[in-house]
């Protein structure tokens, strides 16, 4: 069996910054209670027409396949992780092998929200480790900003998200020491409708039940979160799933050189940064800059640190995300 390594990494923001002085103009919140609550200071907007979820994608994929030195008909395989496709259906993946000009390979599109990238690089890395493919591209990316309820109503959420792609190109490794050592995937659906967004869906809210009801104040189009229950799960699962990845390959916490969590909350990831007693060098955070990217946070984060020379060959890397399913996983690297 192979082992799978990261050679290329991406990613993109829109240009346009929103503050949270500019949100409180939109609903009743101020910079003071978001900074507190959540270490946001801006986040990113895509200006309506300029980027979709695809294009952010693809101009992250392209960065990230140029670092890695190959040609994009090398690409064997595309992995897209996104809770904001352009489309109900198809799904992105196909768009960025369009848009990328790349031969007809498979592309597959992933729905795990807040875990979706660790879920990709978790299914890249199988299909590299069995020999299937020798490139793949996972990309996570997201346009929250057309989809919240920028309307006091909706500032429990509309504050936290942001916009933005990130990605990865993953390839084979021959030695089995470096690389994705292992990842972890985990979900629990009992608390499925606790981050969720449930229309237009086939269970609950029917394309034709929003047509027919034509009601201003139906909110099922917006995300749901019930914030406490999901911070109270996030601190315990982020936990246990970078135990469960140390353990695994008998490694401790003290062994960790870089810790990479999902942008959900800043102060999630200090509880974190606590309780393993990581040094600020141990752990990266950028979600003073761009909010919750969701599916985006971990490789737009990811490059931000390999950029500032923050991971280096030989680290041990680990990503860590919870969210929307609830769903979470980890996956530790040898860099
Ligand atoms: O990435 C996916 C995973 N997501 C997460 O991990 C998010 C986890 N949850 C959280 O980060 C936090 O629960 C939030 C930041 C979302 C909310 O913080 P909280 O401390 O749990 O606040 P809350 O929802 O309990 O609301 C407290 C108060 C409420 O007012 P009352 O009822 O006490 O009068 C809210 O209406 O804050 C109010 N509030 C706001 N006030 C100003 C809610 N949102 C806002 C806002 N600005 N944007």
């Amino acid at each position: 069996m192979y082992n799978s390594k990261i050679i290329g990494l991406g990613y993109f923001v829109p240009d346009n910054v929103v503050t949270n002085d500019d949100l409180s103009k939109l609903m009743d919140t101020n910079d003071e209670w978001i900074q507190e609550r959540t270490g946001i200071k801006e986040r990113r907007h895509v200006i309506k027409g300029e980027d979709t979820t695809s294009t952010m994608g693809v101009k992250a994929a392209k960065i990230a396949i140029e670092r890695a030195g190959i040609d994009k008909d090398e690409i064997d395989f595309i992995v897209f992780a996104t809770l904001s496709p352009d489309y109900y259906f198809p799904g992105p993946g196909v768009q960025v092998q369009r848009d990328l000009d790349i031969k007809t390979v498979g592309a597959i599109d992933i729905r795990n929200q807040c875990s979706g990238f660790v879920y990709g690089i978790s299914l890249a890395d199988q299909y590299i480790k069995s020999g299937m493919y020798k490139n793949v591209l996972v990309i996570g990316s997201e346009l929250h900003s057309g989809g919240l309820d920028m309307t006091t109503r909706g500032r429990g959420v509309s504050v936290i998200f942001g916009d933005g792609a990130g990605a990865v190109v993953l390839t084979r490794e021959e030695d089995n020491s470096k690389g994705i050592l292992s990842t972890h995937l985990h979900s629990e659906g009992a608390h499925a409708e606790e981050l969720s967004l449930i229309a237009p869906g086939m269970g609950k809210r029917w394309v034709l039940d929003i047509l027919k009801d034509n009601d201003p104040n139906d909110v099922s189009y917006f995300p749901y979160m019930n914030g406490q229950f999901v911070f109270k799960n996030a601190v315990v699962r982020f936990s246990e799933v970078i135990m469960e990845g140390l353990k695994t390959n008998n490694l401790e916490v003290t062994d960790i050189d870089m810790l990479i969590p999902h942008q959900a909350n800043l102060r999630i990831s200090q509880f974190i940064q606590s309780k393993f007693r990581l040094r600020d060098d141990q752990i990266y955070n950028n979600i003073m800059k761009y909010g919750n990217t969701t599916a985006a946070s971990i490789p737009i984060a990811l490059t931000e640190a390999w950029e500032q020379g923050k991971i280096k060959e030989g680290d041990l890397v680990v990503l860590a995300a919870f969210g929307s399913g609830f769903t979470w996983g980890s996956a530790i690297i040898r860099w």
